[in-house]
């Protein structure tokens, strides 16, 4: 079981994209997905509850106080949870670091966006130093032109690798496919058979960004489930026994 949080406090970042495509390639592999929307706007759970594919659920009511709760009954060999953030720097997106085995960010190559990734590495920093615990992140980038780099792009890139951020090595290119699977309801791998359009491309860099996101999750191991996790999973095993 993975708890993945997409997180960056730019809007428009590419967050909720990020996770429409891990829950639909890590359904694909056989987990029950449940993305935690927690975007007022609700995209991601539109989404979900008209994908068409029954492995993916979506939660929309998801509070501090209610979270560790989710967390807790899905807590289990199988299934995978998505947490869709929004850009609001609030209670929940701080519990949400706390309690994940992964902080995906992503980033395009702009200052804007790289100013909101900043604001939530921050947080995470001042989560570690304050709960001692480690808080397993990577920046993604995203939106990212598959023919060039341009120079922001690059300023970018190298600016969070100076900080020393992790980044996953397969970016989120930059498809007219990532589109459309919000337009039309359906998984790119529904819409590629159901419309005969060839998703190819897409389809490659998603199953690519995934494979590396869950490389990056299992770097950080058990061990790293965020600071709050050990709380939450241990409570609830101490309440079954
Ligand atoms: N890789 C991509 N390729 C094409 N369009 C994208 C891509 N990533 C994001 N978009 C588009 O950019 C807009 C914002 O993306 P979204 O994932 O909703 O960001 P966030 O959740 O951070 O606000 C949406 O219209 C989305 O369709
Ligand atoms: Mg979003």
């Amino acid at each position: 079981m993975a708890v993945i949080a997409v997180a960056n406090a730019k809007g428009g970042s590419g967050k909720t994209t990020a996770a429409v495509l891990l829950a639909t390639e890590l359904a694909r592999s056989g987990s029950d997905v449940v993305i935690i929307d927690c975007d007022p706007l609700r995209l991601a759970a539109n989404w979900a509850d008209k994908c068409g594919d029954g492995r993916i659920l979506a939660i929309t009511d998801a509070t501090p106080s209610t979270l560790p709760e989710y967390l807790r009954r899905l807590h289990r060999p199988g299934c995978d949870v998505i947490v869709d953030l929004s850009g609001a720097r609030d209670v929940l997106l701080a519990l949400t670091l706390g309690l994940c085995d992964l902080v995906l960010v992503p980033v395009q190559g702009s200052a804007m966006d790289a100013a909101g990734a900043m604001q939530v590495i921050e947080l995470i920093q001042y989560i570690e130093a304050n709960a001692r615990g480690r808080i397993n992140r990577a920046v993604v980038l995203s939106r990212v032109n598959p023919l060039v780099t341009t120079r922001s792009l690059r300023k970018v890139r190298d600016l969070l690798l100076l900080r020393g951020m992790a980044m996953i090595e397969t970016p989120i290119t930059e498809r007219g496919a990532y589109r459309e699977m919000f337009e039309h309801p359906g998984t790119l791998y529904t819409l590629n058979e159901a419309r005969g359009r060839s998703f190819d491309k897409a389809m490659v860099n998603m199953q690519a960004f995934v494979r590396d996101v869950m490389a990056r999750v299992e770097l950080g191991g058990r061990e790293a489930a965020g600071p709050f996790a050990r709380m939450c999973y241990q409570h609830a095993a101490g309440g079954r026994g």
